[in-house]
């Protein structure tokens, strides 16, 4: 079992950001303690069934918590259900120094990893970015949570306006020494709904040409693989064995359950669909539980599983779709995409790494 637990609160909203994220002035924590165990406890017939392999506090900013919210409930989870001996527990945090100075306390609460959004360290990008932290601080943020933790992760965007590819590669080999063995790296993406949705519509800024960002893309590869740090999936590296787990199920399309405010859940077959309003999800829980048909699981199940480098595993694949697993696929396409070398077939049926820039079309393509 992988269990999500979703904080949607900020300090400020980031301009690029559609996660569902809100800034408040002032937040109860006991009472959002209190809706969180209820919370779980309304899955207690399924928490009961299977250990608990990974657990991830995400936002929103998680690191804004007090730190007695995750140690309450992972104290909980440890005295109700079984949890694996090797079990991953992430925590997002920003780099301000108000969340790092709380490390030593997430520690203790039972916290044992951290993956914290640092996006950039150059000022002008994390001015542009609407960020609340400077490069130096960020710098502060990993050298303290690497001396606390083992584990821990950080994310960089790239592909910003202006951004050309020696720019890009500068800020990478900058980042590279403080990276420990795993990384995110994003290219920025236009979402609607945002501010920099908006201000793109009136040509505010203009984002570097798709043959720009995909050298962007190949360059942190090779970069990163100096590092011995190995794309495992579109936008993440690690070292051998560093992967993240919570993530990687997502991406194995394995069960999880979500709690909180907006998250989402893959359950024995079935959707569940929290409400996203935070005030709303106090009072109602759950928007929307629905079966999925097979058509749903298979989308779902290529979308998620032909993001990962090592791709999916044909055996697993027909186990899950009554052995018909390629014959699902349009045939035309995937005829079309093996000739040309977009993807292969072996054990696994995956996309060639140069052409992962472009995972979703192929994606696309094979569900047509
Ligand atoms: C949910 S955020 C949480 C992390 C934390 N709140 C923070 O901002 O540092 C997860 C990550 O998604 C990435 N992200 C969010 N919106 C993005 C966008 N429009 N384009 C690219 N990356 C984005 C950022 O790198 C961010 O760190
Ligand atoms: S990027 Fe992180 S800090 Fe910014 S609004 Fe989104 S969740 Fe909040």
């Amino acid at each position: 079992m992988h269990l999500y637990i979703h904080w949607p609160f900020c300090r400020a909203k980031c301009p690029y950001c559609d996660f569902n994220s809100h800034v408040r002035e002032k937040i109860d924590y006991q009472t959002w303690l209190a809706a969180y165990l209820n919370s779980l406890d309304d899955y207690d017939y399924l928490l009961k069934k299977k250990e608990i392999k990974t657990i991830f506090f995400g936002g929103g900013t998680p690191s804004l918590m007090e730190p007695f919210i995750p140690e309450t409930i992972i104290s909980h989870l440890y005295k109700k259900y079984k949890i694996a001996a090797n079990v991953e527990i992430t925590l997002e945090a920003n780099p301000t120094s108000v969340e790092t100075s709380k490390m030593k306390d997430f520690k203790r609460a039972g916290i044992n990893r951290i993956s914290l959004g640092v996006q950039s360290f150059n000022q002008d990008e994390l001015s542009f970015l609407g960020r609340e932290h400077s490069g130096d601080e960020a710098i502060a943020a990993i050298k303290m949570i690497s001396s606390i933790f083992d584990s821990y992760s950080f994310d960089l965007i790239y592909a910003l306006p202006n951004q050309d590819v020696e720019a890009w590669k500068q800020s990478l080999k900058f980042a590279l020494p403080f990276i420990r063995d795993h990384v995110s790296m994003y290219q920025l993406t236009i979402e609607k709904g945002t501010k920099f949705y908006s201000k793109y519509q009136r040509g505010e800024f203009v984002l570097p040409n798709e043959e720009v960002a995909s050298d962007m893309y190949n360059i942190t590869a090779e970069l990163l693989a100096q590092k011995k740090l190995e794309q495992y999936e579109v936008s993440n590296y690690a070292a051998i064995g560093r992967e993240s787990q919570h993530n990687l199920a997502y991406w194995e399309y394995k069960d999880y359950l979500g709690i909180g405010p907006g998250a989402h859940s893959r359950i024995e077959g079935y959707e569940v669909m929290m409400t996203h309003a935070p005030e709303k999800w106090l009072e109602t829980k759950v928007q929307l539980k629905k079966k999925l048909s097979d058509e749903d699981k298979f989308k779902e199940f290529l979308l998620m599983g032909l993001r990962l480098k090592k791709g999916i595993e044909i055996k697993r694949a027909n186990e899950l779709f009554n052995n018909r697993f390629l014959e699902k696929l349009s045939q035309k396409k995937l005829n079309y995409f093996l000739e040309e070398g977009l993807v292969t077939i072996d054990e696994y049926l995956k996309i060639s790494p140069y052409y992962m820039v472009v995972a979703n079309s192929i994606i696309e393509g094979l569900i047509d």
